[in-house]
Order: structure tokens, then sequence, then C-alpha cells
């Protein structure tokens, strides 16, 4: 018996969304979309309001995804400007530094002045409506401004996070032919200096790069000195001194690129996800009120960083069209030590906070002192996001963290949906441990089989959804055919997700992991194709293969099978250098684990690895390897099986 977690009266009674309300918005969201979502997309001041709605086909011969597509609007001035009259001495964002004795709070009116002077300085920079920016920032407060002024002057951000490598950054510069970098001299994280500058250094030496790179805009975050280059670099305090503080917004369709935010798929180099203004910022607003069920007054935090999608639609986006005060966090969740969080939590009197599992699980490890020792008596909500939540972790975060009374978010969703798609609202759904619950507003699920059959009832299969929402992404940069053979081609007229789920009696959703050979490590995506590309451009490695196996603070941790060239020998010390290699082609995130040396892979006769068989090894799961006798060596096999590396 699954337990189940009615909702709260007291919860229900000033919500957004009620139960009975769930259920006849939900219906109405699907039999009368267009009118659905007319409606809500009045949440926005547009400039020149829509006549037309939505104008999608999922078909892979005429694909295309339009919303509100004759309207104009300006996304910064959504989240900055409208505000102003009313909440121009509100707080906006509140900034945590690393240093838990540095803190700041942004009122509305100081963010827009700071986004319009951060966008005049673009402009300075030659930075016009179209022109692509990479971010590669900390987490301080001019992250958001730059993604904000971005917006406001019509340039496309592309954030990268802090934590990729030189060599991760210059393949996203010169994927979206990035005229711009902005970035930091330092980032400060559990008090130490991360060298950001430095890699955007390593970055525009790389080949490739200098052919659309022009400049570097580099915050003053340190009084520790960095290398400058003249031609290049410029100091954005400086060209601060110099320009205007007036900047107007600029008009832009509903349908005009708002960011690129390259992610990992199953094949290939990372995507750059496309989201558009109009559409992305009606999801954004309307997950972010509806789930956390927002109020204005609280004090909402999200823990994520902004490189990710979670930082763009619920750190600033949705919660800046909302007019809400949103947290941001410099630092990291042990330092100064365990209670980190729950400090924050009650210094800033924090209602709603809403993190990853993988956080929550490192931070039960170290035993519920560090919890108890906080007050944590502003908290009503928490939520999760990036993976699924096992139960334990979750009946943790319930009790320990929560007291038992604040409900948990399991929020579904992917970079490509541009915001929350599966998820408990707290006024509306009784909660189940591990499950993310019902589709929200506008959400069609469906669940099917490895044919495209749809399955009816209680099933386990491959989730897709069949049809479009505003926050939907629209393209892959520069790559439309990738788009439609990523999401559309596998079954017809739907989405296909790469997930797989679970649909029980009740109607509940719950995730069951990637179907695809994308990683989840830590919540963060990785593909294993992205790993496995870095092993063999190392000139000691002839092949290599890349599986996930069950990691308990990670959920998912990085197995590597390397075949080393003939002649070269296995050692601790290679092992290391392998993954120093791999932490300077991608970033720390793609650490392997574990490196087993294999002398072969098990292949099909025509070549295929089957990895199938690996995943079982990683996972210690012999009994089930399945056939093993189309491969071409059956043998190599037992190698494996004997030379297993423990964890
Ligand atoms: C996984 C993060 C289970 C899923 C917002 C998805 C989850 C991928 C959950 C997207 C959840 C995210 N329960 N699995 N609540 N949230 N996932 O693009 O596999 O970084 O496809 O977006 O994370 O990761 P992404």
């Amino acid at each position: 018996m699954t337990d189940i977690y009615p909702v709260k009266p007291a919860v229900a009674e000033k919500a957004h969304i009620t139960e009975p309300q769930y259920f006849e918005m939900y219906k109405r969201s699907v039999e009368d979309n267009e009118a659905f979502w007319a409606e809500q997309g009045k949440r926005i001041d547009w400039i020149k309001p829509y006549s037309k709605i939505k104008d999608v086909s999922f078909q892979k011969d005429d694909l295309h995804i339009r919303w509100y597509y004759d309207g104009t609007l300006n996304v910064c001035a959504n989240c900055v400007d409208r505000h102003l009259p009313e909440k121009a001495n509100d707080t906006a964002i509140i900034w945590e530094g690393d240093d838990p004795n540095v803190s700041q709070h942004i009122s509305y009116q100081a963010l827009f002045d700071n986004v319009c002077r951060f966008a005049n300085v673009l402009k300075a920079r030659g930075i016009q409506k179209g022109d692509r920016v990479t971010l590669y920032m900390p987490m301080i407060p001019e992250a958001a401004y730059a993604m904000l002024a971005c917006a406001r002057i019509g340039a496309i951000h592309s954030v990268v996070f802090g934590g990729f490598s030189a060599e991760a950054l210059a393949g996203r510069i010169i994927d979206c032919k990035s005229k711009l970098v902005i970035t930091a001299d330092f980032s400060n994280r559990g008090g130490k200096q991360i060298p950001l500058k430095q890699n955007v250094d390593a970055a525009s030496a790389i080949k490739g790069v200098s052919d659309y790179l022009e400049s570097v805009l580099v915050i003053k975050n340190s009084d520790t000195s960095v290398a400058w280059n003249d031609a290049q670099d410029y100091w954005y305090h400086e060209i601060l001194e110099t320009v205007d503080t007036d900047c107007p917004a600029v008009e832009m369709d509903a349908e005009d690129p708002l960011f690129i935010l390259y992610t990992s798929g199953s094949t290939g180099k990372p995507k750059g996800v496309l989201h558009t203004s109009g559409g992305y910022i009606v999801y954004a607003s309307m997950t972010h009120q509806y789930v956390f069920d927002y109020h204005p007054g609280d004090i909402y935090w999200c823990t994520a960083d902004v490189g990710w999608v979670t930082g763009h639609s619920y750190i600033v986006y949705g919660p800046l069209a909302n007019g809400a005060t949103t947290l941001m966090f410099e630092g990291v969740p042990n330092y100064p030590d365990h209670s980190r969080f729950w400090q924050i939590c009650d210094k800033h009197k924090v209602q709603t906070c809403y993190t990853a599992p993988t956080a929550i699980r490192a931070l039960m490890r170290e035993g519920d002192e560090p919890v108890k020792s906080t007050s944590r008596e502003t908290l009503s909500l928490l939520g999760s996001v990036g993976e699924p939540i096992n139960p334990e972790a979750w009946h943790w975060y319930y009790e320990v963290v929560g007291d038992s009374h604040c409900p948990i978010v399991d929020t579904w969703w992917q970079t490509e949906t541009g915001g929350i798609l599966i998820s408990p609202l707290p006024g509306a759904t009784p909660l189940k441990p591990g499950s993310a619950t019902r589709p929200l507003f506008g959400i069609q699920l469906a669940l099917v089989d490895s044919d495209g059959n749809e399955l009816q009832g209680e099933a386990d299969g491959n989730l897709i959804i069949k049809d479009s929402w505003p926050g939907q992404m629209r393209t892959v940069y520069g790559d439309h055919q990738r788009f439609i053979d990523t999401y559309f081609s596998a079954f017809d007229g739907v989405y296909t997700t790469g997930d797989g789920a679970r649909r029980d009696k009740d109607d509940y959703y719950w995730i069951t992991g990637r179907v695809d050979d994308v990683l989840n490590i830590s919540g963060h995506r990785m593909g294993t194709a992205e790993v496995e590309s870095a092993l063999v451009a190392h000139h000691d490695v002839a092949e290599a293969a890349v599986v996930g196996y069950p990691h308990d603070i990670k959920g998912q941790g990085i197995y590597v099978f390397v075949t080393l060239n003939v002649g070269v020998e296995a050692s601790d010390a290679l092992e290391k250098e392998l993954v120093q290699w791999v932490r300077k082609e991608i970033g720390p995130i793609a650490s392997p684990d574990l490196i087993q040396w294999a002398p072969g892979l098990p292949k099909t006769r025509s070549g295929k690895i089957m990895r199938r068989i690996l995943r079982k090894i990683a996972e210690n799961d012999f009994e089930n390897l399945g056939d093993t006798s189309t491969l071409a060596e059956p043998a190599v096999v037992d190698d494996l099986i004997a030379n297993r590396k423990n964890r």
C-alpha cells in the first residue's frame, strides 16, 4: 500500500486551486484548449494584444509550434517595469552570498535601474536584437541582470553552467555564434574561488571561437587579479560609468527567441534548446503561481543554478513575471556547514524551498541534527525537481525538514518543456511519495508501448504528450531537423519525452527514468555519447562505453568501460588521468565514478555495442543479462563480470 497524504485543509483554504477546481480547470483546458490559453495569456502585459492563440502541428513533415503569434511584448518589461507602479520598493531579489555574512535585498526599482544600465552596457559592446550572448556566470545578481538585459534589447542569451569546462564552453559559443561572453573574474563556492575568467580565456583560445567572439565582459567579483587581454576583455564596471540609465524595452514578436539553453541528448553534441518569448513567459508565470501556490509577500527560494532551466524558469522568469521575491544563493548546501540551507530559510523567512533530490540525499546523510538546530518556522511548501525522488528521501524531506506540515511538490519537466508539466498542486492534490502525480493544465499525457500503441488504465510505458503547451521549445537552434528527429519521430504526431512512466489506478504518474541513453547525474543531464566521445579523444583509449548505475547520493553514477590501445598498460595513474581528462573535456559533473578496463566490449555481429548487457553488469544484476548468444564474442562478458568494479 502506498502512503497517501491528503491535502491539508489549512493549505487548501488559502490555495489558488482546490481539488474540485483542478478537475474543472483541467477538463476545460483540454476540451477548450485555445480558450483556456487565451485567458491565461492575460497574465502578461502585451504591447500589441494577440488575437491568434495557437498554430501547432506535431506531424513530422509539417512540424510547427506557434503561440499568441500575432501579439508583441517584452519579457523583461513583464518581469520588471510593470511592477514599478505598485512594487518599486518591494524586494525582487534576495541575494545570499557564499559567505553567510553577506546578503543583499534588491528592490524592483533597483532591479529596473540595474537591468537598464546592463542593457546599455550590452549596446555599448555592439549587441543588437537577435545577437547571441553567452553567459558563464556565478550565482550573483548580475547573472539575473544580464539575462533580463538581453531580453530587454531582444538579444538571445545562452547561459552555460559555470561548472562546465573551457572546451564545453567553447563548443557552445561556436554553435550559436556568440559575439559576447559575460563572465566574472571568479565564482565563490564553498569558500573557494573558481576561476571563471581563466576558463573563458582558455575557451577563447580554442579553434573556431575567435571566428565569432568579439568581446568578453567581466564582472568584478573578487579582489584577486586576473590575466587581461586588452583587445578583447572589458570590465563591466568601467563601461557602466559611461552609459545612460535609460533603456527602452524593445517590442518583440511573441515568437521571437528569448533564449537558447544547451542540454544533453542520447546522441551527438548537446542541443541548443530554443525558447521563444510570449508562450514561455505565460507558461513560466502560470506554473510558478499555481505549483508553488505563490501569494504576494511570500519569500520564494529555488536552489538551482541559473545555468540550468530550473534557474531560468523558477529563479528568474516565472517569479519575477509574478512580481515575487525570489531568493538567489551563490553558495553550496554544505558550507560553512550542513545547516546552511535551513539557516538561509530562517535568515530570510523563506516560505517555499524548491530543491533537488540529490541535495536532499546528501543532507539526509548528515543526520537530523543540522536541520533540527534551525527553526524553519516560516516554511510552508517544499519542492523537488530533476530526478525521481526516492520515498526515503521524500519522507526525510517531509518529516524532518518540513516538520510534517509542508506539502511537497514533486515537479516533473525538462529543459525542452520550458516549465513544469506534471506536479501536485499544494491545495488540490493528495500526495504519494515518489509520484509527480497529475498533469498541469493543458498537458495531455499518454503512455505508449514500443510500437506506439496507447496504453489505457494502469500501465507502464513511454511517456508522450499529445498536444502543445505555450512553454514548449520551438526548435533546436540551427538544426530544425534534429528537433523533429529527436522528439517527433519515434511515435507519430506526439512529443516524445524520452522518459518512461507508470500510471497507477488513481491516474497518478510515476516517472521511472530515461528510456534513452541519457544519464541523470545529481539531477544533471549527461549523454553517454558525450562522455564516450570525450574518452576516445584520449590517445590511449581505443574504445569506451558509458552506462549509468544506481548511486546513493547522485541518483545515477557514471560507469565507464574502457578498451585501451594495443601496447598501453592499464594503471591507477592512467585511471586518474582519464577522470581528469573527462573533467577537462566536459566538466566536473561528468567525472566517471568507476572505470573498468575492458579487453573487449560485448558487441553484436554487426559491431553494435550491447549496452543493455553493460548496464546490467554495472548494476550488479548478472542474473538478468538476457540472451548473450547473439554476441560476436560471448566470452568477453565473463571477463567483464569477473572484473566488475565495486562501489
Ligand atoms: C528528469 C530539469 C523524475 C527526467 C527540469 C527528465 C525527473 C529530465 C523529474 C529533464 C521528476 C526531471 N521526477 N524525473 N520530478 N524532474 N526529471 O532537462 O528524466 O535538466 O527527462 O530538466 O530530468 O532534465 P532537465
